[in-house]
């Protein structure tokens, strides 16, 4: 049994030790926001936070897990209201979704950590989330659009 804090809520969940993150947020837990596109650390797809950090959860097991905050894109926030999903929508970022999840996990630990950043950060920090749809444009554009919006909250 692993004590686990998801999305502000301690929960316990009966699996193995090396079950990875992703299933127990997926099948135990029903977040089926997080998706599974490699399972390698290689797509981005299933990325949530730990402490605010991106992290594959495809790869991280639930016995390293214990004490840290697990947030998911259902976790972001509870209305679609955190400047980045807000920017998203106005840009019309997604076209299949399949990576978006991941991709505005992605882009929201940026903007926590760099509020104002460049095109070469935005780049760098998004480096890992593959879109086979070939929206990176609209990525950049959109985390640009969530930074200023933060900037004149
Ligand atoms: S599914 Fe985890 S990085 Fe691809
Ligand atoms: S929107 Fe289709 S894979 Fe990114």
């Amino acid at each position: 049994m692993f004590k686990l804090n998801v999305n502000g809520k301690d929960t316990e969940v009966d699996v193995e030790p090396d079950t990875p993150l992703l299933w127990v947020l997926r099948d135990t837990l029903g977040l089926t926001g997080t998706k599974f596109g490699c399972g390698m650390a290689l797509c981005g797809a299933c990325t949530v936070h730990l402490d605010g950090q991106p992290t594959r959860s495809c790869v991280t097991p639930v016995s390293v897990l214990g004490g840290k905050k697990i947030t998911t894109i259902e976790g972001l926030s509870a209305d679609a209201s955190h400047p980045v999903q807000k920017a998203w929508i106005e840009l019309d970022v997604p076209q299949c979704g399949y990576c978006q999840s991941g991709q505005i996990m992605s882009a929201a630990a940026l903007l926590a950590q760099n509020p104002q950043p460049s095109d070469s950060d935005i780049d760098a920090a998004m480096s890992g989330n593959i879109c086979r749809c070939g929206t990176y444009q609209r990525i950049r554009a959109a985390i640009h659009r969530a930074a200023q919006s933060r900037g004149s909250a």
